[in-house]
């Protein structure tokens, strides 16, 4: 998490709001504090950091008159060591004030490292872990008299992950880069260089782009670059066209990237329909080895964090249905616990790519010498670079904390995964293709017709958002449902919500239950219909008070619900795509009444790049 910036030009922008923009853009990533650096022609820096949104930052650099520059970096902090405060802020400085750090990460012996340098006679400012790596290369620089070698020497002694970005008033054109473990990319513009957590960051500059690999150093002037290895072995790396546009990471007319993306919902599926169904039949295991590995395997293993875990648990039901291959699900901090063989393959499933738990997870797998299969959304990301495979969802970028896109696009690439392979398997059979795929042909029309309903579910939000707890509960394929229903209200509202099995309520929750709790049914017409009508009664008996998701005309639902949203009716498999919709709006509107910062909720962020 933290999101970094840096620009070094010949002058033609404005350094400052380059870097404004350019912060905005990754502060999704943590936004605890934010601070910039930027040396001036005079070669001076000029430093504002402060505790806070960039807002805030922005606010503060009223006051100040910057003169002409052509370099600087930026910061914008998710806390890991030190409290939110404007001395832990970054950029971090050296104690000649000369170098300045921002950094994204955790260095895991910082203690140990600031005692030396404490020894040594350094003094510091503040109680981050950042903090030693501006010492340290001054401490190398007295006596190797080479600041690259400085660098190179203080990264190979830091333990844990980062993404820096490097600033010496005494090379005042010259940009570091340093990428361990945290993602970090390379604009590479007309006579300006740009150096990025996130290519969203970039877009507005330049398409052309270069992505660091782990213990890469990028020494970057307006109109060349060096890539070396930590040795200080250069080396040659390829530039890529970016596909994504930057209208792509502008909110537009929606007030919250979390609307957008809901409402950009139906324009992915078709998108993914388009890429991966052709002729009647599915393309995504047109890879020779891919098809053999899984045809090879009796176990998949699912690990993946939050909204992709739980894109993972509908992945469960449509593989075991469609493939029959028994498929386990795991929190990825988990997975280190589980027994995998040679017949697993376990499969990453992630948006951002970076997530670090997911990240350890496939690492885990590769070290016992298993092959991963991973779904994700961002292109040439930690995690698809170091699959074996990758299945792209193509749900463009996503930016608001709350996923919603990405949750749709990943089960849709599930589902046809499932389906093509229980295809191959000889379990599903061309008839049954031909079905599915005319019926997933409609869903961006039938998404489109429940985001329809976003006005009554504004009002659903208006009559229930002072309420402190919400249950929500699902069956089936819709169990899952539950689970995220509950995550996207909990995350962005801080209302107390669980996600329940329907059918556990009798084992234990029930007890909750009186007129004081909202309690979501997700029900729509499904071969569990009748078993999750039996566990809404249980609650209904007991006062709750049933705001229900069912299929359209289902009377027997109303008779116990005080409010009910209908979704079209669609095949049991295809449900989770649609149910999710009204909960999603559900937990956007109740979140907005509350007053809560729907795209930047308190104490997470966007990509959890610590373990
Ligand atoms: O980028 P990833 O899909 O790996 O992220 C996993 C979770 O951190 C993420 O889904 C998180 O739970 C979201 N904030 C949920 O909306």
């Amino acid at each position: 998490m933290c999101g970094i910036f840096g620009y070094v030009g010949k002058g033609q922008k404005d350094v400052e709001s380059t870097i404004i923009v350019g912060l905005e853009r990754l502060e999704y990533r943590g936004y605890d504090s934010a601070g910039i650096a930027i040396i001036d022609d005079n070669g001076n820096f000029i430093i504002v950091k402060r505790k806070g949104r960039i807002s805030d930052l922005k606010k503060a650099l009223e006051n100040y008159n910057i003169p002409p520059s052509k370099i600087g970096i930026g910061h914008t902090r998710w806390a890991t060591h030190g409290k939110v405060s404007d001395e832990n802020a970054h950029p971090h400085l050296d104690s000649n004030n000369k170098i300045a750090v921002v950094h994204n990460g955790i260095i895991e012996n910082y203690l140990e490292l600031k005692q030396e340098l404490i020894d040594k006679g350094h003094v510091f400012t503040s109680e981050t872990d950042t903090e030693v790596i501006a010492h340290m290369i001054e401490e190398y620089q007295k006596y190797e008299n080479d600041y690259i070698k400085s660098v190179l020497y203080t990264v190979k002694r830091l333990k844990g992950t980062f993404a820096l970005a490097i600033l010496n008033r005494e090379y005042p054109d010259m940009l570091i880069g340093v990428r361990k473990d945290s993602p970090l990319i390379i604009g590479i513009g007309n006579g300006e260089m740009f150096l990025a957590s996130d290519i969203p960051a970039i877009l507005p500059h330049t398409k052309r782009i270069i992505i660091l690999d782990n213990e890469e150093i990028a020494i970057l002037k307006s109109d060349k670059y060096q890539i070396m290895d930590f040795d200080g072995n250069l080396k040659n790396k390829q530039i890529k066209e970016i596909e994504w546009d930057a209208q792509m990471a502008e909110k537009g007319p929606y007030p919250h990237f979390m609307l957008k993306e809901i409402y950009e919902q139906p324009e992915v599926i078709e998108r993914n329909i388009d890429k991966y169904i052709r002729d009647g039949e599915f393309l995504l295991l047109k890879d020779h080895n891919l098809r053999k590995l899984l045809l090879n395997k009796n176990r998949i293993v699912i690990q993946a964090a939050g909204t992709s875990l739980h894109a993972g648990i509908v992945g469960r039901y449509l593989i075991e249905h469609f493939a029959k291959i028994p498929v386990d699900t795991d929190y990825s901090s988990e997975f280190s616990h589980r027994i995998v063989d040679d017949k697993t393959l376990v499969m990453a499933i992630s948006q951002s790519g970076e997530t670090m738990d997911t990240l350890e997870g496939l690492r885990l797998a590769k070290k016992l010498g298993l092959e991963v299969l991973s779904i994700v959304n961002v292109v040439d990301s930690s995690i698809a670079r170091e699959s074996d495979y990758v299945i792209y969802i193509n749900a463009g970028p996503e930016i608001g904390v709350a996923s919603t896109k990405a949750y749709t696009a990943q089960i849709t690439i599930l589902l046809f995964l499932a389906l093509e392979l229980g295809y191959l398997k000889g379990f599903v059979d061309k008839k049954t293709i031909d079905y599915y795929i005319s019926e997933i042909r409609k869903l961006p029309y039938v998404i489109s017709s429940v985001l329809y309903k976003d006005t009554q579910i504004q009002y659903i939000a208006q009559k229930f958002h002072k309420h402190n707890h919400f249950m929500f509960l699902g069956r089936g394929i819709n169990y899952p449902t539950a689970l995220e229903g509950a995550l996207k209200l909990k995350e962005i509202s801080y209302i107390h919500a669980t996600g329940y099995a329907a059918g556990e309520m009798k084992h234990g929750p029930l007890a909750l239950i009186d007129e004081n709790w909202p309690v979501v049914v997700i029900n729509p017409k499904t071969s569990v219909y009748e078993k999750t009508f039996s566990n809404a009664h249980e609650v209904y008996t007991r006062g709750g008070k049933i705001i229900s998701v069912v299929s359209e005309r289902d009377e027997k639902m109303k008779e116990i619900s005080q409010e009910i949203i209908e979704i079209p009716e669609v095949d049991e498999f295809l449900t989770p795509i649609v149910s999710i919709i009204p909960l999603q709006l559900l937990a956007y509107h109740i979140a907005n009444l509350r007053g809560c910062d729907v795209d930047k909720p308190r104490n997470i962020a966007k990509v959890i790049t610590v373990p």
